[in-house]
């Protein structure tokens, strides 16, 4: 898609992070902007904010992790706009531990907003996209789609199943021959709010606790929660800004251009996603080369 002025874009997560980065610079690309998240006095901030700065937004409402409410962001935006032709996937929430020990509730919510949100959107907006002369769906993943860290196994299957996912829309789009296009964005760290996702984590019901297996590394699940919060602060606090990273979707938007590895300066992810998928190809065991 070359032609942003005078389009329309919807973009879920939108109120805040890479999510309102990217409503920023769509809007500025003369777009009309779209915002669906759950957190409404962020919601209604971003709004503001946007429509000071001259963009024409509407927000809504909205749980990704329910595919009625995906589908009313979708009607909301026809009977508003009548079209979509840039739909970003973007809701995300961090989480994990470790793996056996991670309670079932966690592992419900981290896939419930990152795998679950996405195939909402993918079944409620892609419909959309295809009947358009020029559309662009961007998933958003994560270098932890393409690397597997310790201690994020549900972070980590959402996002390798994001990655799967894009890849097989992008083939199935060729197959039916539509203009629609696919990018998946895969960014290191950002500076965004992620690092306080649970402050839109539902309360869990009841049986959410750890597994009883054995407390390996001294520390229960919440603990191990708490720690990996402030490890991921500490990682993002001299991440990207998120509006870097919404300069290079568009890029890659217009470029067609399917990966967006925003950080690829960064050698060292680069070169774990090397060695990972080198040591599939050589059959060898799996090396942690992220922090190196
Ligand atoms: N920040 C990073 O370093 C980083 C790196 C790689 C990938 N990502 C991904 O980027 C995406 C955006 O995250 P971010 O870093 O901007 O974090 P953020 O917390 O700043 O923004 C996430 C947005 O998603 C919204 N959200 C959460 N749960 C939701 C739900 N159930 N329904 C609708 N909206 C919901 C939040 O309210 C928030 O506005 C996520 O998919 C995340 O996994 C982030």
């Amino acid at each position: 898609m070359q032609d942003f002025a005078g389009r329309v874009a919807v973009i879920t997560g939108g109120a805040s992070g890479i999510g309102l980065g990217l409503a920023r610079r769509l809007g500025a690309e003369g777009m009309h902007v779209v915002i669906g998240d759950v957190e409404r006095p962020a919601l209604d901030a971003a709004v503001a904010d946007l429509t000071a700065a001259g963009v024409d937004v509407v927000g809504v409402s909205c749980d990704v992790t329910d595919a009625d409410q995906m589908q009313s962001l979708a009607d909301t935006t026809m009977d508003r706009f009548g079209a979509v032709h840039v739909f970003c996937n973007n809701a995300g929430v961090g989480g994990g531990g470790l793996s056996w020990e991670t309670p079932l509730s966690m592992w419900d919510w981290v896939l419930g907003v990152n795998l679950w949100g996405v195939i909402h959107g993918i079944r409620s907006f892609v419909p959309i996209l295809v009947q358009q002369d020029a559309a662009h769906i961007v998933n958003t993943a994560s270098v932890a789609g393409l690397v597997a860290a310790p201690m994020m196994g549900p972070y980590n299957a959402s996002k390798h199943a994001v990655v799967a996912l894009s890849e097989t829309l992008h083939h199935e789009f060729a197959i039916v021959g539509t203009a629609a296009r696919v990018s998946v964005l895969c960014p290191g760290w950002v500076r965004t709010n992620i690092a306080t996702s649970e402050r839109n984590r539902p309360a869990p019901a009841g049986a959410g606790s750890a597994s009883d297996a054995g407390d390996v590394v001294g520390m229960d699940a919440e603990q191990q929660t708490e720690l990996g919060r402030q490890v991921l602060a500490g990682m993002i606090a001299n991440g990207m800004q998120p509006d870097d990273v919404a300069a290079q979707v568009v890029d890659a938007i217009r470029a067609e251009r399917f990966w967006v590895l925003t950080h690829d300066g960064d050698d060292s992810w680069m070169r774990a996603v090397d060695s990972r998928l080198q040591s599939a190809v050589d059959r060898t065991n799996p090396q942690l080369n992220l922090l190196a």
